[in-house]
C-alpha cells in the first residue's frame, strides 16, 4: 500500500488515523466492557488498542501477579498530555499491579540534549512531584532511573545481539548520520520494558506497558527481540492442535545438549523432552507426541487460547535450565489529545498544552484563545450547532477535566444542536480545569515529604 502511515516516536507530527494504524502494525481494539471498571480514558475510545491485554487481565482474574511499567523523558515540565499516561498507571495499580515507572534520563540525554544532572532535578522536581499528587500508591510504585540501573543497560546491550542497522532502519528511519547515542535509547527502552521480569524484580509475569500510540515501534522492537530469546516456542499445528519448538542458539545449544562439535548428548536433550512433557501432563494434557529428534513436542488437542497456559511454563523451564525466559510485554495504547491550538501538544510550545502547574489565570488565557469548533457567527451557531470533536474546550473535558460521562454527554449534545455557544463551553472547561489544577496543587503540597519515598533504591544518591 504506498500511503502507509508511519510511526516516529521522537517526530513532532503523529498520524491520527488510529484505525489505520491498528489494521496497519496488529494492534488490538481494546473494548471496556471486558475491563474490570474501565476508567474514563477506556471508557471514551481514548485508550483505543492494545498488544496481549488478554494476559493481563486473565492474571487479574485469577489473581495472579502483574506488573506495570512505563517511562517518561524528564525534559522540561509535564503536561496534560503525560498525566494520562499516570492516570492509566494508576488505573492498573488499583487493579493490583506493581508499578515500574523509568525515568528516561538517558533516552531525553540521547534525544533532548539534556545533562544527566539537569534531568535529575527535573524528574524530581517536576515528575516524581506530580506522581505523587496524581495519587500513585507510593507502598506499590519504584521511580528508577535509566543510568543508575546497570541491569537495564545489560539487558539492552545482551539484546542488541539479536537486531542489527537494518531493522532499525525499517523501523525508526535510522540513518548513517544518526547519532549512535540515540541508536541505544530504544535498546535501553527494552531493557526498561523487560527487566521487571527478571527475578529480582518480580519475576516472571505479565507486564504491560501503558504509552501513546507514538512508542509502538518501540514495544514492536521488544517483543520481536524478546521472541528471539526465547528457546522454547509454541505455534499453531498444521492438522491442529499446536506446536512446540526448540530455538537452538549460541546460548543455549549446550544447556539443550548440543556440543561445540556439533554431537547431541541424547541423555540431555531426552530429560529435556521429558520436562516438557511433564508441564505439560500438569497443564492436563494427555495425548502428547514428543519428537526430540525434530525438536518438536505435538499437541493436537490443544487450542490456540491453551497458548497462553504453556507459554508461562516453558519460560519457567527455560530459566531453569539458564536462559532469560522473557514474555513478550503487554502494551495499551491511547491517542492524542490535540494541541490548544489546534494542532500537535508539545512541551516546547507552551500554547499548545496546559502544564500540571499551571497558574490558573495563564490556564484561562489559553482556554479562552484555544482552537474552537464552533460557527463563526452566533446566528449560525445557533442554526447549526458547533462540533465538539474539534473543540479543544470540549475535547480536554472528554480527556481530562469531566469524567462523568452523563454530564459531558450533556454538554456534548448541548453544543452540537448550538445551545451551549463557544464562549460558555470554553467556561465549563475554565471552571472544571481550575478545580482540577488547584486540587492537584493541594495534593503536591501535601505530598511533597513522600516525593523520595517513590524512588527506588538505586535511585537515591
Ligand atoms: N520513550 C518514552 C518517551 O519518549 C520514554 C520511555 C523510556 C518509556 N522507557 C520507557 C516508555 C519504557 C514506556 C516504557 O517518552
Amino acid at each position: 500500500m504506498g500511503d502507509d502511515v508511519s510511526i516516529d516516536p521522537w517526530s513532532s507530527s503523529q498520524s491520527t488515523d488510529y484505525d489505520r494504524i491498528i489494521q496497519q502494525f496488529g494492534l488490538q481494539s481494546v473494548d471496556p466492557t471486558l475491563l474490570p471498571n474501565p476508567h474514563m480514558l477506556h471508557r471514551r475510545g481514548i485508550v483505543f488498542a492494545h498488544r496481549d491485554l488478554n494476559l493481563v487481565l486473565d492474571a487479574h482474574s485469577s489473581s495472579k501477579p502483574f506488573g506495570v511499567l512505563t517511562g517518561l523523558m524528564p525534559s522540561g515540565k509535564m503536561h496534560l498530555g503525560h498525566k494520562m499516561v499516570i492516570d492509566q498507571v494508576k488505573w492498573f495499580q488499583e487493579q493490583g499491579a506493581d508499578v515500574s515507572i523509568a525515568v528516561a534520563d538517558l533516552e531525553a540525554h540521547a534525544t533532548r540534549g539534556l545533562s544527566l544532572a539537569e534531568c535529575r532535578r527535573v524528574a524530581l522536581e517536576e515528575y516524581v512531584a506530580n506522581y505523587a499528587a496524581l495519587g500513585l500508591d507510593v507502598e506499590n510504585t519504584s521511580v528508577y532511573f535509566q543510568s543508575m540501573r546497570p541491569v537495564v543497560q545489560r539487558l539492552g546491550f545482551t539484546l542488541g545481539k539479536r537486531t542489527n542497522l537494518s531493522e532499525f532502519e525499517a523501523i525508526y528511519g535510522f540513518k548513517g548520520e544518526t547519532n549512535l547515542a540515540h541508536v541505544q535509547a530504544p535498546l535501553v527502552q527494552a531493557g526498561d520494558i523487560l527487566h521487571p521480569q527478571l527475578e529480582e524484580f518480580g519475576g516472571l509475569r505479565p507486564i504491560v506497558v501503558p504509552v501513546g500510540v507514538d512508542q509502538d515501534p518501540h514495544l514492536r522492537l521488544t517483543r520481536g527481540l524478546a521472541g528471539k530469546t526465547n528457546w522454547f516456542n509454541v505455534k499453531p499445528r498444521k492438522s491442529g492442535g499446536l506446536v512446540i519448538g526448540v530455538s537452538v542458539q549460541d546460548e543455549n545449544s549446550e544447556a539443550l545438549g548440543i556440543a561445540k562439535d556439533g554431537r547431541v548428548n541424547k541423555e540431555k536433550r531426552q530429560s529435556i523432552f521429558d520436562k516438557i512433557c511433564s508441564l505439560l501432563t500438569n497443564l492436563g494434557f494427555s495425548d502428547i507426541l514428543s519428537n526430540p529428534k525434530h525438536g518438536s513436542v505435538e499437541i493436537p488437542a490443544a487450542t490456540s487460547r491453551d497458548r497462553d497456559l504453556i507459554r508461562p511454563e516453558l519460560l519457567r523451564l527455560e530459566r531453569e535450565l539458564g536462559g532469560l525466559g522473557l514474555l513478550q510485554p503487554s502494551s495499551t495504547y491511547h491517542q492524542f489529545a490535540m494541541g490548544m491550538t489546534g494542532d500537535k501538544m508539545s512541551s516546547s510550545r507552551p500554547e499548545t498544552t496546559i502544564f500540571l502547574s499551571e497558574d490558573v489565570k495563564v490556564m484561562g488565557k489559553k482556554v479562552k484563545s484555544s482552537f474552537s469548533g464552533g460557527q463563526p457567527t452566533l446566528e449560525e451557531h445557533r442554526r447549526l450547532g458547533g462540533n465538539p470533536d474539534i473543540d479543544v474546550a470540549f475535547q480536554y473535558l472528554r480527556y481530562f477535566f469531566e469524567d462523568d460521562d452523563n454530564a459531558l454527554g450533556e454538554i456534548e449534545s448541548g453544543y452540537r444542536s448550538g445551545e451551549i455557544l463557544t464562549g460558555q463551553m470554553k467556561q465549563i472547561c475554565i471552571d472544571k480545569a481550575s478545580e482540577y489544577l488547584s486540587n492537584l496543587g493541594e495534593m503536591r503540597d501535601q505530598n511533597a515529604h513522600i516525593v523520595e519515598s517513590f524512588l527506588a533504591n538505586d535511585a537515591l544518591l
